[in-house]
């Protein structure tokens, strides 16, 4: 066969790579244009993601506080309704407790045990609405409630509760009040359900700019799973409380053992006011 002339053939090798070359850089250049379409979607999708979750968290608080009002108005219809017909149930017991002669026995023993029986459905009333409407809160504002709370929980649960506070003079918005309030109820209740604990500990510490809530007890503690469960709802709601008030939220076993809750809630977001010498 005869050779082609040099000149011929390098024309040749240099036109297939050029064409090569061309190739090359258009593949290059779709995966290039394919990346940064991926990148958009990407930037989309994360966008988007961002935004439900916001959309999520403003509707949890939402429901926190749509929850929160209707707790009072239930336990205004309670106080009005029951509380009243009681109190007229017991008068009247009283009343007749007073009027039955005296060889009236086993009558006045059973107006004694009913007038008794409604002095106590009385207590439990009011204790229900003050439960659910956090009165005391209000009246007594968050510090002084939450001591109370840790107080009483000695009588409902059986369990002594210790409360410690650096934070006496310090004045929360009702937002801010409700959401601390429902926090340590919610753990305290935990602690009672779940717990097996002998002892309790709430603490609440102004720190750095934060109100750090702490509720701790020494009971056999929490696993990690039921900690970042979807079905933990309790907790799952004071976290979103938590964060509704711009602070975070943790919950885990301690190191000596029981479980230890923390949430710390910007004071700049939370304060309306410092009371003084408080
Ligand atoms: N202090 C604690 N010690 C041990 N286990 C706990 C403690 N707090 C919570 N848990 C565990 O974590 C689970 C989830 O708690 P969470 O408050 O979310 O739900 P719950 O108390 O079961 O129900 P809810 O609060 O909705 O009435 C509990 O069921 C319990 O097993
Ligand atoms: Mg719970």
């Amino acid at each position: 066969m005869r050779r082609r002339p040099l000149r011929q053939r390098q024309g040749e090798i240099t036109g297939e790579q050029g064409l090569a070359r061309a190739l090359r850089t258009h593949q290059v250049d779709a995966i290039v244009g394919e990346r940064d379409i991926m990148l958009v979607r990407l930037k989309r999708a994360e966008d988007e993601l961002e935004m439900s979750r916001d959309q999520v968290r403003a509707l949890a608080a939402h429901l926190l506080s749509v929850r929160d009002s209707e707790r009072a108005a239930i336990a205004r219809e309670i106080h009005d309704e029951f509380g009243q017909a009681l109190t007229s149930v017991q008068l009247g017991l009283a009343w007749l407790l007073r009027n039955l002669a005296s060889g009236q026995r086993p009558l006045q023993m059973k107006a004694r045990a009913l007038l008794d029986s409604t002095t106590g459905l009385i207590r439990s009333v009011r204790h229900i609405t003050v439960e659910l409407r956090s009165g005391t809160l209000h009246e007594l504002g968050i510090v002084k409630a939450v001591h109370a709370m840790a107080r009483g929980f000695k009588d409902s649960a059986g369990i002594p509760c210790g409360f410690r506070t650096n934070a006496a003079g310090v004045a929360f918005d009702r937002q801010a009040s409700a959401g601390v309030f429902r926090i340590v109820q919610a753990a305290l209740t935990n602690v009672a359900r779940h717990a097996r604990a002998s002892r309790a500990a709430v603490a609440l510490i102004a720190n750095k700019g934060d109100l750090i809530v702490r509720v701790k007890d020494n009971g056999k503690g929490i696993s990690a799973k039921l900690v970042d469960s979807r079905h933990s709802l309790g907790i799952i709601g004071m976290r979103e409380r938590a964060r509704a008030l711009g602070g975070s939220f943790t919950i885990a076993r301690a190191k000596d053992g029981g479980t230890v809750l923390t949430a710390r809630i910007p004071l700049s977001r939370a304060i309306t006011e410092i009371a003084t010498g408080a």
